[in-house]
This record gives structure tokens, C-alpha cells and sequence, in this order.
């Protein structure tokens, strides 16, 4: 298992094993894909200082995400239909995130069931919810989430209308795959993968499918969705999941400084800065590049999380060193789980944190929980953030000697 050295070497794998048509769903952005090449690109920009004659042998990764203890700052992201990279992927996933001791978010359009990742796995997870026009449905989504023991709400504000995908369109792409001539023809070459999926009976929207009213079948599953989103979604709708939900609220797709100030009234406990890995609105600008902007609007009034073209540790810490308390990663644990299953989403998360560690350490940090903007070099988005009042007393006790 070890010889998967990056993130880009099991994404390789996965390309192999998984489907083009699902492979191409992780490994997509919306439109001409700028904002989702631009998230990872952007990181390049930021250079560390490389500090000497530091004593680092005594190094912490283990922080807090939104109140829980986390055995280093990532999360794995909400992704949708994670059961077709692999069979049983929601579940597989949730099991290596809880081994590892991270969070992992089980995304409102999952194969696996709420109550069946609960039934599989011992420790809780977080649940990501999106808006639908049936609150009568939304509430008792929440209330199976509380019933699970979920432990945070992630509430998604940017996919109340879909940005467009150019690779979904043209591989047809539908859960379960329509078993066509085409369809079976590109399975068929596929055969682990297809293995996998005959031996479960997990194929299609666990959370929806005999649970919306009149959506009993994979048909009406597809009219259904294609109906629910809801494009009246505003911010009082936020306060109204605020009131339904009594755990850690998350709000999830803030990219601008003005909305994440108008987020501090909501109630919520951690905001993440994302453009939804770029898949909704290219031509935004990436996550890091707005992530000091918007540590600057709230002014360390709200925990701080980010998302978006993570696909290293070093990458980690510089979200860190921009503002954010934790990241989340989608398409780089992902790539795990469709390389090697359960073991795949494992190797992912060491390969991250093998550089976060060293990275820290050769940047002169012992602890995560003390990584600020210091580390980085003057010039990135934010040189200045220094002067932020909430990070000003850190860097004075670092720059002391
Ligand atoms: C295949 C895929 C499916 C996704 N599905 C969801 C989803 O169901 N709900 C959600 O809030 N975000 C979803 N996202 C967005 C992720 O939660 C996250 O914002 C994004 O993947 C971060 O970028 P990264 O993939 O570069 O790490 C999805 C992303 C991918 C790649």
C-alpha cells in the first residue's frame, strides 16, 4: 500500500479502476474549469520561510474543528455519490476518516444511508444538507441526522441551481448507470469495479429513495431532484435550519467577505470558504486566494474552515497560515477510495499528513495549532496579515527573539 507516494498517483489508480463516467464526475469543474484548476494552482504562489536551528521534536498535529478534536486539521468533504468511485464508498470512507481521527461528511445525495453509515461505523459523523423545497422532507432529514448521532450539520448555500458540467453531459452520467449497450460495454471494462457493485445492494440515493414523499424508485428519484432545489433559499431560511438543529451548525460555499459577515448573525459555529471545488461558478476566484480576505471581514468572530484544490499537506498548512482552523478534502480522498477502497481513503489521508508534519517542521512550527501567517513568505494574498489583531500577539511572541 505504500508505494502510493501522492495523491497523484492514487488519482492515476483510480482512473484505471473507477468508470470514466464516474471517474470524470470527481475529476471535473463546471464550464471551462478555470475556478477548479485555480484553486490548486493558487496555492504554488504561496512560499514558505524555511526556518533553521528550531527545535521541532516534539510536534503536535492535533487540533479542533468546530469544537471536536480532530487528529490533524482536515476533514473529509461532503461528496455526492461517493458509492459509485467504489462499493460501499460512503461507508468505507467514513470507517477510515473515524480510524484516522478525522471527521468525515456524509453529503445529503450519498448512496449509503444516513442510518446505514451510522450502522457501520461506532463513532459519529458530520452530515451535509442541501435545501429542498419540501421542508416537510428537510426536517425529517435533519431529525435522522440527530437520531443517527451526527455530530455537526453542514449546510450547503452554493448548489440551489447547478453550475453546468461538460463531462457529465456528454458521459450521460445517471446513479445507477442506465445499463444501455453503450453503458454495459464501458462496464464491462471495469470488472473489479463491477464486481464491487454486484455484491452490494447499495446503488442509488440512500437518503432520498423511500423517503421523499412519491420517490420510491430511481425514476422518480431523478424528476424529483431535478425539481428540489430551492432557488428561494435566503439567509432567513439559515436562521430556519438554525432553529432545527440543536448541534455544531456549518455553513459550507461562503467565497465573499460580505456574505461571510452577513453569516455571523446565523448562528452558525464555523463557516467554510469554498466554491464548491469549482464546480458551480467558474471564473470565481480560488478559495486560498479569498480565504485571508474573508479571515480579515470576520475578524476571528467565527472559526474559519476551507475547501478547495487541497491535494498535499503543504497545501494544508498554508490554508492555515491564510486563516482557516481546518480544510476539508474531496476529490483527494476520493481518489483513494477509488484506487483501494477503504485503504485507499487511509493512504490518502497519510500521505497529507507525512507532509504536513515534515513541512511544518522545516518551516520552524512544532504545533499545528500555532501556525499563522508567519510561515509564509511576503507577497501572497495577504502580506499584511500580520496585522490582524487576532493573529498580531502570535507573531509578536514568534518574531520575539
Ligand atoms: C465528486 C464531487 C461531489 C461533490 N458533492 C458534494 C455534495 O454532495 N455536497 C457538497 O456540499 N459538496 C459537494 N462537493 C464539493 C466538496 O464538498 C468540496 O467542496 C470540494 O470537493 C473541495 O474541493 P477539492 O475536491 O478540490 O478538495 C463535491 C465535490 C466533488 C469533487
Amino acid at each position: 500500500m505504500t508505494h502510493f507516494a501522492t495523491i497523484d498517483e492514487l488519482r492515476r489508480r483510480a482512473k484505471r479502476r473507477v468508470p470514466k463516467m464516474f471517474y470524470e464526475y470527481v475529476d471535473a469543474g463546471s464550464w471551462t474549469e478555470s475556478t477548479y484548476r485555480a484553486n490548486a494552482e493558487d496555492f504554488t504562489r504561496l512560499k514558505f520561510r524555511q526556518r533553521v536551528a528550531v527545535d521541532f521534536s516534539q510536534r503536535n498535529l492535533t487540533t479542533t474543528m468546530a469544537g471536536h478534536a480532530v487528529a490533524m486539521p482536515v476533514a473529509l468533504a461532503p461528496t455526492g455519490i461517493a458509492g459509485m468511485q467504489h462499493a460501499d464508498g460512503e461507508i468505507l470512507a467514513a470507517r477510515a476518516a473515524e480510524r484516522f481521527g478525522v471527521p468525515f461528511t456524509l453529503s445529503t445525495v450519498s448512496v449509503c444511508s444516513i442510518e446505514d453509515v451510522a450502522a457501520n461505523t461506532d463513532g459519529p459523523f458530520w452530515f451535509q444538507l442541501y435545501m429542498m423545497k419540501d421542508r416537510g422532507f428537510i426536517a425529517n432529514l435533519i431529525q435522522r441526522a440527530q437520531l443517527a448521532g451526527c455530530s455537526a450539520l453542514v449546510l450547503t448555500l452554493d448548489l440551489q441551481i447547478q453550475g453546468r458540467r461538460h463531462k457529465d453531459l456528454r458521459n450521460g452520467l445517471s446513479t445507477p448507470p442506465k445499463l444501455n449497450l453503450r453503458n454495459l460495454a464501458h462496464l464491462a471494462r471495469y470488472p473489479s469495479w463491477c464486481l464491487g457493485m454486484l455484491r452490494t445492494k447499495r446503488h442509488t440515493f440512500g437518503n432520498i429513495v423511500g423517503h421523499a414523499p412519491g420517490v420510491t424508485s430511481i425514476a422518480s428519484m431523478a424528476d424529483w431532484a431535478l425539481t428540489q432545489f430551492d432557488p428561494t433559499l435566503t439567509w432567513k431560511d439559515i436562521e430556519w435550519v438554525r432553529r432545527q438543529w440543536s448541534g455544531k451548525l456549518i455553513l459550507k460555499g461562503i467565497l465573499d467577505p460580505e456574505d461571510a459577515r452577513i453569516a455571523l448573525d446565523c448562528g452558525a459555529d464555523a463557516l467554510i470558504v469554498s466554491n464548491h471545488g469549482g464546480r458551480q461558478l467558474d471564473g470565481a476566484p480560488s478559495t486560498i486566494s479569498m480565504l485571508p480576505r474573508i479571515a480579515e471581514a470576520v475578524h476571528g468572530d467565527i472559526e474559519l474552515q476551507m475547501d478547495g484544490g487541497i491535494y498535499c499537506g503543504q497545501d494544508v498548512l498554508r490554508a492555515l497560515a491564510c486563516g482557516a482552523q481546518g480544510v476539508y478534502i474531496g476529490r483527494a480522498f476520493l481518489y483513494g477510495l477509488g484506487a483501494m477502497g477503504e485503504a485507499g481513503v487511509t493512504r490518502a489521508l497519510e500521505i497529507i499528513r507525512e507532509e504536513l508534519d515534515v513541512t511544518m517542521a522545516l518551516c520552524g512550527v512544532s504545533d499545528v495549532r500555532n501556525v499563522d501567517g508567519c510561515i509564509l513568505q511576503e507577497g501572497g494574498f495577504h502580506a499584511s496579515r500580520r496585522d490582524l489583531p487576532h493573529v498580531a500577539g502570535e507573531q509578536a511572541h514568534m518574531h520575539a527573539a
